[in-house]
């Protein structure tokens, strides 16, 4: 793969990359849907870059993905009349993504949505592929749909405020992709220390290698030996 899918950006400059798919007046109501962290620590970095919206406010946190989580997602969307013509912008990790992105799939049968992934997993991992849901009484991501984003706008500068656990988290899908298959890229990050990691290539080099197992398998149904083939020549360039 020489090009990432059109409906994937990454930028170091997350104000106009905003502005260039979310334009006054495209949508008839723009929801935001986010967590007790993003919306203290990534929404001020987006706020002034988009029109008028309003924000939907869930707890953060695993034990929160969930239907009962959903029916106030889209209490909110009713209430604020959202129509087909509107957007929902999820700013979050995975638990933000998989579940406002369900919300939006099936509201009023499916409107558009983009994601805007804040932790590095959902940066190298959640936000690519279009799978979306949430757990149910104790079985994780039961209920759910495949469905792409608009968009999904991905922009190192949130890692800023992580916390070293979760970035500890998102890391190691990194080194999972690189182990299995990018030997040349494991050796880079296994001689580097933590302090000299460069988030920004980990993020290019694994949405990379995702979007590549996701074009070959969309559904997950299972990876063939010619994708074996196609991702180690795919890997030696
Ligand atoms: N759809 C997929 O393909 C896919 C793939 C992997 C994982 N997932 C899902 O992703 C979820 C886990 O995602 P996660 O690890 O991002 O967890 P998360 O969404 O719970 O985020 C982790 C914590 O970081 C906080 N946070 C997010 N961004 C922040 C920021 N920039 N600064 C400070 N705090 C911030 C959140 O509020 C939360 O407390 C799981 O539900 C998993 O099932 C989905």
């Amino acid at each position: 793969m020489d090009e990432l899918p059109e409906n994937i950006e990454i930028t170091e400059d997350i104000a106009p990359i905003i502005n260039k798919f979310i334009t006054d007046g495209q949508y008839h109501t723009i929801g935001l849907l986010v967590d007790s962290n993003t919306s203290i620590h990534c929404y001020p970095l987006i706020e002034s870059a988009l029109p008028d919206h309003f924000l939907i406010h869930i707890a953060s946190g695993e034990k929160h993905k969930d239907l009962s989580t959903c029916n106030g997602i889209w209490e909110e969307m009713t209430h604020h009349q959202m129509d087909r013509k509107s957007l929902l912008i999820n700013l979050g990790g995975g638990v933000i993504g998989d579940m406002g992105g369900f919300c939006a799939a099936t509201y009023k049968r499916g409107i558009n949505f983009i994601n805007v992934p804040t932790t590095l997993l959902a940066q190298v991992d959640a936000s690519i592929g279009g799978k979306l849901g949430v757990d149910f009484q104790g079985y994780k991501n039961h209920i759910g749909v495949f469905q792409d984003p608009q968009q999904v706008i991905i922009c190192p500068e949130f890692l800023s405020t992580l916390p070293t656990t979760e970035l500890r988290s998102g890391f190691a899908e990194v080194v999972k992709h690189a182990l299995v298959f990018d030997q040349q890229y494991w050796n880079k990050i296994r001689s580097s220390p933590w302090d000299s990691q460069v988030w920004s290539e980990h993020i290019t080099h694994s949405v990379f290698t995702k979007s590549s197992i996701v074009a070959q398998d969309p559904t997950e149904i299972g990876i063939t030996e010619n994708f074996k083939f196609w991702t180690y020549h795919w890997s030696c360039h």
